[in-house]
């Protein structure tokens, strides 16, 4: 249990900016910050953060909360843990309480993971520094590979002795379980025996995007030594297609630069790194994913892949471009001299010229797609068509439609066909895509659009009674404290008219009941009271409705005659609280007298039907009272 102290304390150090910082690349826009969601896949950003207000709020999945609730979705970590990983980035000591038994089993299965692992990657680079076989073997290897003391420090790379179960005897001997060892991929069991998975290998951790081990590549010391890396294998932590070698290392040069050099291997990182440039990761091996591409998409526009030059490396790039080019992401292209990879051929050239030779070289996909053509093609007509067809398809795969037509152009030049042409044969293709995949494919955008649309078809009273009501919240949200005249407040007055009104929605009951019960004590309620003490389903809903006001449609606003407060009432805010209430009250009594009349149909007794014409009539007079007075609020 963390204690109480130490949850304020974090609570206070927290600045919502920097944590989803380290996610996402957040841009300013009016008040708020903005970014493509790390939790939904989409194109044009729909998730802000409000730095004043303190929390975060998807405007296209919905998700919305706090730094501690992004910390949660993010890491998939439960509170005490979020609490741990915010401590750790800024600092704060945290001394745990006794556990309980029960508290202490509730230590998810992930954070033992975590646990071990980080003792792992210390255990590992221990042996490297520490010990003579790591310092004579292992740091002899990456001294003969030119990795100078501050890489393999800054990738924390590290050391395995040539024994059988060297780890495995220290982390037992640390109150680690053999089956979290198995379940972290430190360890083989095969039938009776029990071993080390990495054994006289350098050992080259893996982070995820915000710091922790997650796996580990073991690379062999002798060339007959097969296989060249042992990988840890996928574990519940490590889950191959969303890491990315080097990333966390990477991920403030990748955000300043703007752009992200992808390579294959883990030396290419670090050597790339020793010549300088920062912003570079690694695909391990295995090909590109988009769950990985999704993640570089998250701090940069544009991916600049740098690839050996012979077949194999060509033909590898080929199949990774369109799947950038299909994330909405540009994409560049450096092509090596054969048989070199961005380890040798960086240290073959020296930092400076292999900056130089990165800059010369990097050319847009078209260039190197005709570029190729000219190499393969130039003689083969068939062979030219084809290759055409594939540069339009790469084309095609854009979702940006001017980017698209850019493109286009440039590619019509550069094969010297004319633009028409091209225009023909990629509405061919979009039109085959769009027939296989019409409604799959709709980006979230249009679904969102669909979404209110449908709303407005089905919107029944008592939503809409609810909204009226959020508005009324809304209003005590933002302005309670502000005083209308000398004796009253906002809250004091719209409590007052509220007096005779019951809220549909329990939870706008509970925010109603905390300002009536502060304002009893002579004490206001706040936004900032609701975000860090609500329980998560009021926290959710106060954030919700501070930030929704944008996305409320004027039309559907008008067209249910919902009173939303536009900026410019702020100077008029009783007009806008008494707007407010009356809009609520006469949607309650427009409510009241639908279903009045709903009764009428099955009423059977005369004596009933009666009553509910008198009803109806009560009903009717209120109703048109309530006009009046909103007739006269309007006309003030
Ligand atoms: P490479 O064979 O190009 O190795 O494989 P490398 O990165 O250049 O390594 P050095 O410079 O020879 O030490 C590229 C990447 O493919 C994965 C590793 O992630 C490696 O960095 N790989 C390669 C494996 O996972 N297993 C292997 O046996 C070989
Ligand atoms: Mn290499």
């Amino acid at each position: 249990m963390i204690p109480q102290q130490t949850i304020d304390e974090i609570k206070n150090r927290i600045d919502i900016v920097e944590v989803v910082g380290d996610f996402v690349s957040l841009k300013r826009k009016g008040q708020n910050m903005w970014a493509c969601c790390p939790f939904h896949n989409e194109k044009t950003p729909s998730f802000s953060v409000s730095p004043a207000k303190g929390f975060y709020k998807c405007f296209g999945c919905g998700k919305a909360g706090d730094a501690i609730d992004f910390v949660m979705e993010v890491e998939k970590l439960n509170y005490a843990e979020s609490l741990k990983y915010l401590a750790k980035k800024y600092g704060i000591e945290v001394k745990e309480e006794e556990l309980t038994d029960d508290e202490a089993q509730q230590q998810s299965e992930r954070e033992s993971l975590y646990i071990l692992l980080g003792a792992a990657k210390e255990y590992y680079e221990n042996q490297l520094w520490e010990t003579n076989e790591g310092r004579s073997i292992g740091l002899g290897y990456f001294k003969e590979r030119k990795m100078s003391d501050a890489i393999l420090k800054k990738f924390e790379l590290g050391y395995s002795q040539d024994v059988w179960d060297g780890f495995m005897q220290h982390a037992l001997k640390n109150g680690h379980t053999e089956e979290m060892l198995e379940k972290a991929g430190l360890i083989i069991v095969k039938a009776e025996k029990k071993y080390d998975r990495f054994r006289g290998r350098v050992i080259f951790p893996i982070l995820n995007v915000s710091g922790r081990v997650v796996g580990f590549g073991a690379r062999a010391l002798k060339k007959d030594d097969k296989p060249k890396y042992i990988n840890s294998p996928e574990t519940v932590v490590y889950v191959k297609n969303q890491i990315l070698y080097g990333l966390y290392q990477a991920k403030q040069a990748i955000r300043t630069a703007e752009n992200c050099y992808l390579v294959e291997g883990y030396t290419d990182v670090t050597s790339l790194h020793e010549a300088g440039i920062e912003n570079v990761v690694a695909s391990s091996g295995t090909s590109l994913t988009e769950g990985q591409i999704k993640l570089i998409q998250r701090f940069s526009p544009t991916v600049t892949v740098l690839y050996d030059g012979d077949m194999a490396g060509i033909k590898a790039s080929l199949r990774g471009i369109d799947m950038i080019l299909e994330q909405g992401l540009n994409v560049r292209i450096v092509l090596l001299p054969e048989g070199e990879d961005p380890d040798s051929y960086s240290k073959k050239l020296g930092s400076e010229s292999f900056k130089t030779f990165l800059n010369e070289n990097s050319q847009d996909f078209i260039h190197f797609k005709t570029g190729l053509l000219a190499r393969e093609a130039s003689n083969d007509p068939i062979k030219k068509a084809d290759s055409i067809k594939e540069i339009v398809a790469s084309i095609g795969v854009i979702p940006d439609s001017i980017k698209r037509s850019v493109y286009l152009k440039e590619a019509s030049g550069l094969l010297e066909i004319e633009e028409q042409v091209l225009v023909g044969e990629l509405n061919k293709i979009i039109r085959n895509k769009a027939k296989k995949t019409k409604f799959q494919e709709d980006t979230h955008e249009e679904a969102t659009q669909l979404q209110s649309l449908e709303q407005e078809v089905s919107w029944d009273p008592k939503e809409i009674i609810k909204y009226q009501e959020q508005e009324s919240i809304r209003l005590l949200l933002e302005y309670a404290h502000v005083e209308l005249d000398q004796e009253t407040s906002l809250q004091t007055y719209l409590l007052n008219e509220l007096e005779d009104v019951t809220f549909f929605s329990d939870i706008h009951t509970e925010i109603l009941n905390k300002f009536r019960e502060e304002l009893a004590e002579g004490r206001t309620a706040t936004v900032d009271y609701f975000v860090k003490f609500g329980r998560p389903e009021v926290r959710k809903a106060v954030i919700d409705i501070i930030s929704q006001k944008h996305e409320v449609s004027p039309k559907w606003g008008n067209k249910y005659k919902i009173f939303i407060p536009s900026e410019k009432d702020k100077l008029h805010l009783e007009h806008s609280a008494l707007t407010n209430v009356l809009r609520l009250k006469q949607r309650v009594v427009r409510k009241l007298l639908e279903d009045n009349i709903e009764r009428l149909k099955s009423a059977t007794s005369e004596e009933e039907q009666t009553e509910i014409q008198r009803i109806h009539a009560e009903l009717k007079r209120t109703e048109a009272e309530i006009a009046s007075q909103l007739g006269n609020v309007i006309l003030k």
